[in-house]
């Protein structure tokens, strides 16, 4: 079963999944070892970002040793697109750290062939040794990465067609409907659910029912974010308005 934080708010979360973070890489740093992160994008972690940020320039962290793999990326947006993931990445959170930008990964959205783009993203994740921890936030349909219902327990990286209330939630970025792609790439369930830790983030109001769902239902397709409560290490992270329906 996940388990869940109520933190007095977003950034009293932040600051304790970017501490979680740091312990990883510190001791991964001390066992010569790489620490491998999987990182999400939108609204909720921009505040463990900006904390990571913080940890780099005020206390030394470094992220020499740090691989990144992001969960997803739209299809059809070039890495530098403004609402391209990558560039999302890049101005939040990878020009202000010491992350060699060949360890950072994320899903090309521009490829001759989506299916081998993807098969490569699977193999990149295996050859890293696995991902240590996952940073998730999730979507009003209860998406995790692009993973919309319904999504399968098995479901590994591969093309998405994304859900028209996703599109709406997000065009706030794009700024019209219209400009939003209807596809992505994402890592599977499957792919998250072999993370050997998962941290997820979810506040506001508007998050408050599909939390209800995710963690009061029997998991399934129907809700992708529901097999997280089979997920051997979770930790659902938070603040008291998206705690308000539990
Ligand atoms: C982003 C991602 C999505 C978002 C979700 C919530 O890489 O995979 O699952 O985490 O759509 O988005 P925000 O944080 O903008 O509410």
């Amino acid at each position: 079963m996940a388990k869940v934080i109520v933190h007095a708010d977003k950034a009293t979360a932040a600051q304790a999944v970017a501490a979680t973070i740091r312990d990883l890489i510190v001791a991964k740093a001390q066992a010569k070892q790489t620490a491998v992160l999987g990182l999400a994008t939108g609204s909720t972690p921009l505040p463990l970002y900006a904390e990571l940020v913080r940890l780099h320039r005020e206390a030394g962290l470094s992220f020499r040793n740090v691989v990144t793999f992001n969960l997803d990326e739209y299809e059809g947006l070039a890495g530098d697109h403004a609402q391209s993931y990558r560039y999302f990445m890049e101005q939040n959170l990878f020009r202000f750290i010491d992350i060699p930008r060949e360890n950072t990964h994320v899903p090309a959205g521009i490829s001759a062939d989506a299916a081998v783009t993807c098969a490569d993203y699977e193999a990149a994740i295996r050859s890293a040794g696995g991902i240590d921890l996952q940073v998730l936030g999730i979507g009003r349909t209860g998406h995790i990465g692009f993973n919309e219902p319904p999504s399968s327990l098995d479901s590994r990286t591969r093309r998405v067609h994304l859900d028209e209330v996703t599109r709406r939630d997000n065009s706030v970025f794009f700024g019209e409907l219209s400009l939003v792609p209807h596809g992505a790439l994402t890592m599977g369930v499957g792919t998250i659910m072999d993370c050997r830790q998962v941290e997820l983030l979810a506040f506001g109001a508007g998050k408050a029912d599909i939390i209800r769902k995710t963690l009061r239902t029997q998991p399934s397709a129907a809700c992708p974010a529901s097999w997280l409560q089979d997920h051997p290490r979770c930790t659902f992270h938070l603040d008291p308005e998206a705690n308000a329906r539990l």
